[in-house]
């Protein structure tokens, strides 16, 4: 048994769908959030400037005496290597591996879609990661940097004619190119999960990355005896910019009410 808590950070609160999951799956679990809403979104700058953001939310997570940490940003998980996580000296994950480990499961033509920030799609991380699951499957990726924005602001019901707009154009080439699985490699992109799903025609098996890297926290801990003891579960959330508005919008992404302390913080300190 062990009692310290999963570290999880991401550039701004789009992570929060990946709490959501890990809370559903780990009650028991205390979970320490770093929103970087300072400097979000990453999914538009370099690779080295990100890297630089993920090592720095990484270390403040392990000030927090973290037994686990998740990158739940699609875009950090894409960037980072194994030795880069390897230099984290924490035990952790991104979404990336266990989000291709579903794709590879689900998958019956081989032919594997991901959607992401222009980071991710350009870094080919998720092509990387299924084709060393499976050498013969073939991914095509496309960004969707529109979603974003589109999530923060709200238009997120499932009739919301300008998203579901958005996303015709944006998933057409999925269809084109008969992708019969589909990783939502965004925190944001859940959701907007129904909007996707009506536009590939309810046909495609999409893979919620949050979800799978919240499956593989599960099993991990399991594995390596780092269960927590029950009833000693919430949530501590820490933001770099300003907390004002944080209910409303972290609420937005938990699925509910938000129930724990949000405190500023300065990385730089
Ligand atoms: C971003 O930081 O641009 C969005 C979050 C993500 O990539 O998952």
């Amino acid at each position: 048994m062990d009692n310290r808590a999963i570290g999880v950070f991401d550039s701004g609160l789009g992570g929060l769908t990946t709490v959501r999951e890990l809370r559903k799956l780990l009650p028991d679990e205390r979970i320490v959030y770093f929103g970087d809403t300072g400097r979000v979104p990453y999914g538009n700058r370099s690779r080295e400037t990100i890297r630089k953001y993920a090592m720095q939310d990484i270390r403040f997570l392990k000030r927090h005496e973290v037994k686990l940490v998740i990158a739940a940003c699609g875009t950090v998980s894409s960037a980072l290597t194994p030795e880069l996580s390897a230099e984290a000296g924490v035990p952790f994950s991104g979404v990336v591996v266990p989000a291709a480990q579903a794709a590879c499961a689900a998958t019956v033509n081989g032919r594997i879609g991901v959607i992401g920030t222009t980071a991710t799609v350009r870094s080919g991380a998720y092509g990387r990661a299924i084709r060393t699951i499976n050498p013969d499957a073939r991914t095509f990726g496309n960004a969707c940097p529109l979603f974003v924005p589109l999530v923060e602001n709200g238009f997120i019901e499932p009739d919301n004619e300008i998203t579901a707009k958005v996303a015709e154009i944006y998933l057409k080439p999925m269809i084109d190119e008969r992708v019969d699985t589909l990783i939502l490699g965004c925190t944001h992109y859940p959701l907007i999960y129904d909007i996707i799903d009506r536009a590939l025609g309810s046909r495609v098996t999409l893979i919620d990355a949050g979800k799978q890297v919240a499956r593989w926290a599960q099993g991990y801990l399991a594995r390596e005896d780092l269960l927590a003891g029950p009833g000693g579960g919430g949530t501590e959330f820490y933001v770099s910019d300003s907390p004002d508005g944080f209910s409303e919008i972290a609420g937005l992404f938990l699925g509910g009410d938000v129930k724990g302390d949000v405190t500023q913080i300065d990385l730089d300190t």
